[in-house]
């Protein structure tokens, strides 16, 4: 079994893959432990495994942009979003461009322009921010981004998926963080959890997938559900 991919391709497509491609569709991924953890010492990473991996990476592939919070490109430093050569050839005879754009959601713009995010990007990234970031910062995003203002004093979730669509990106996959997922939740823009819970109990008082949301109450519908090595990975809509 060592080195056999938990999941053949065509049951992952089967799962994952969106039919009607021109009609957006927001989905989020992340990771959770058996009792609600969204980090195992500060970082997603301690929580997933090969499986999980496998239906991570099938959803940067069948995106047109990956979105992430600044706070997560922080903590799990994150380099240029490049996908492997399979992933390309696959992209290409689908008629798709060979790579996602990257989305970088950020208020205070604590972002270093000569990080790998930004150097080592196939595609120009882009950068989500509000009216209210600093200036300074933003011009100097702006010579390694695109940098869109969505919202005056936050980054308003309609707004940005308005924005990306509008830039020819409706296939929208974000990889969180927590305060990125509740901030989407709570404007009711998020289509599709896909959600793998990781078989390790965390206990302490780690953060849960969604943080700093305002309280909803949003039922969704389980659409697909696949499981490997302990793991379950489950994908709602709603
Ligand atoms: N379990 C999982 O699936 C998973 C997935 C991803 C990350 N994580 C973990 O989550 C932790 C990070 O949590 P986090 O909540 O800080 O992550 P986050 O949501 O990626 O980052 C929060 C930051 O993103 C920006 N942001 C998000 N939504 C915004 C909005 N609507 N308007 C303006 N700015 C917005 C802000 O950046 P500025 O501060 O720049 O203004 C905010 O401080 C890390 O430990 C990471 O490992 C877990």
């Amino acid at each position: 079994m060592t080195g056999q991919p938990a999941f053949e391709e065509a049951v992952l497509l089967a799962t994952y893959q969106v039919l009607d491609r021109s009609r957006p569709h927001l989905r989020a991924n992340m990771i959770s432990s058996l009792d609600g953890a969204a980090t195992h010492q500060g970082l997603s990473g301690g929580l997933n495994g090969p499986a999980d991996k496998q239906v991570f990476d099938l959803l940067r592939r069948l995106a047109d942009v990956v979105i992430v919070g600044a706070g997560t490109v922080r903590a799990e430093g994150y380099g240029g979003m490049r996908l492997d050569e399979a992933d390309v050839a696959w992209r290409r005879a689908q008629g798709l461009s060979d790579h996602p754009v990257f989305a970088i959601v950020s208020g205070q713009l604590d972002l270093d322009p000569t990080s790998p995010v930004f150097t080592e990007a196939p595609v120009v990234p882009v950068v989500l921010t509000h009216a209210g970031s600093p200036t300074a910062q933003r011009t100097r995003l702006a010579e390694v981004a695109e940098v869109v203002v969505c919202g005056e004093q936050e980054v308003d979730p309609a707004a940005m998926r308005l924005a990306l669509i509008e830039r020819g990106l409706p296939q929208m996959l974000t990889e969180g963080g927590p305060h990125l997922l509740g901030s989407l939740v709570g404007a009711g823009v998020l289509d599709e959890l896909c959600l793998t819970i990781s078989p390790v109990l965390e206990g302490g008082d780690a953060i849960r997938i969604t943080r700093d949301a305002p309280p909803v109450h949003s039922t969704m519908r389980l659409t697909g559900l696949l499981h490997a090595d302990d793991m379950v990975m489950l994908r709602y809509q709603h």
